[in-house]
């Protein structure tokens, strides 16, 4: 399928709740994961740019850009939430900013823009705090393997079940699988998620990981930063998402098997998205407390 084509049916289904990134308790968890990491002057710079005092100031606006997709006034960000590599799962996985960036734009480029406005103080505080609703839910979205893929509009048209339920492959790594594995999809089921990944990177399994889920993280340059977190989730594609290739679990159940291979990917995704997260508003926090004019 062409380029155009394949961005023309992503527009389409701009408009279908099914196409929503993770879904809010993926985008909350990891806005909360994020939240017990940050310095407490990222804290506080992001409570005043959020307008969230309490402790669930970026939670609280971890989904706003899927709701704000849906609008006529925003429209334009539909294409942000994803990149389509060209790519050729499950024989050959790969992001090229300059192939799979659309013309309309991309997600590697959106963190680019919405970090380098968050970071602009002669900008006004309603760009500043739209800057910063798109950057915590943009780093959540890149972090979903199917965000990164264009072959069959992300999985938005592989036609699956889950627990008997009719949904696509997209949904099913967005939503299905989360909410089953946490048994609901409640700001507090998310914080409690939270939690158990907070305790796995700071003493259990991640604890030895995570420290490399920081490598190569570089604010001067978002784009190499981004397209680096694209290219390890656009990976899974080919391991995880469709090992057999589309046609394996064409018309399947999907909660069985394949939902015991997937849940350890979507466990480390969302805990590298919430952890690399509160780094990214770290740097931007130092930036711009120390310089008060960052360059980007
Ligand atoms: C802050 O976020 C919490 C959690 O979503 C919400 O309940 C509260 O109303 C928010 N506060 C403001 C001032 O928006
Ligand atoms: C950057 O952000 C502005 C404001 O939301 C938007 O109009 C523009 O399309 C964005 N540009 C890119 C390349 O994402
Ligand atoms: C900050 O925003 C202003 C207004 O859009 C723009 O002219 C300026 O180049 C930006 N500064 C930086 C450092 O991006
Ligand atoms: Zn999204």
């Amino acid at each position: 399928m062409k380029l155009a084509t394949l961005n023309y049916l992503h527009a389409l289904c701009a408009f279908l709740p099914t196409a929503a990134a993770w879904g809010s308790l993926g985008h909350e968890t990891v806005a909360y994961v994020a939240s017990n990491f940050v310095a407490a002057g990222t804290q506080e710079l992001f409570q005043t740019l959020l307008y969230n005092e309490t402790s669930s100031y970026l939670a609280n606006v971890a989904t706003w850009a899927d709701s704000f997709r849906y609008t006529a006034a925003g429209r334009f960000s539909a294409p942000f939430h994803f990149i389509d590599a060209e790519d050729n799962p499950p024989t050959s996985c790969g992001v090229t900013y300059s192939r799979d960036c659309g013309e309309k734009g991309c997600v590697v480029g959106a963190i680019l823009n919405y970090t380098s406005q968050v970071m602009n103080t002669t900008l006004d505080s309603y760009t500043r705090n739209m800057a910063a609703k798109f950057v915590v839910h943009f780093l959540g979205d890149i972090h979903q393997p199917l965000h990164d893929e264009g072959l069959d509009v992300g999985g938005n048209t592989v036609l699956v079940t889950f627990g008997g339920v009719k949904t696509n492959l997209h949904h099913v790594w967005d939503t299905n699988m989360p909410e089953k594995l946490i048994g609901g999809y409640t700001l507090t089921d998310a914080e409690k998620w939270a939690e158990i990944l907070t305790t796995a990177i700071t003493s259990g399994i991640y604890q030895s990981l995570a420290a490399d889920w920081l490598d190569g993280i570089d604010l001067a340059d978002p784009v190499a930063t981004a397209l680096a977190w694209a290219e390890e989730a656009n990976a899974f594609v080919c391991t995880t998402v469709l090992p057999n290739g589309v046609d394996a679990i064409d018309g399947q159940e999907l909660d069985g098997d394949y939902y015991q291979a997937a849940i350890p990917v979507i466990q480390i995704q969302i805990a590298r998205a919430g952890y690399r997260l509160a780094r990214w508003l770290d740097l931007i926090a130092q930036a711009v407390n120390t310089v008060g004019k960052p360059e980007l």
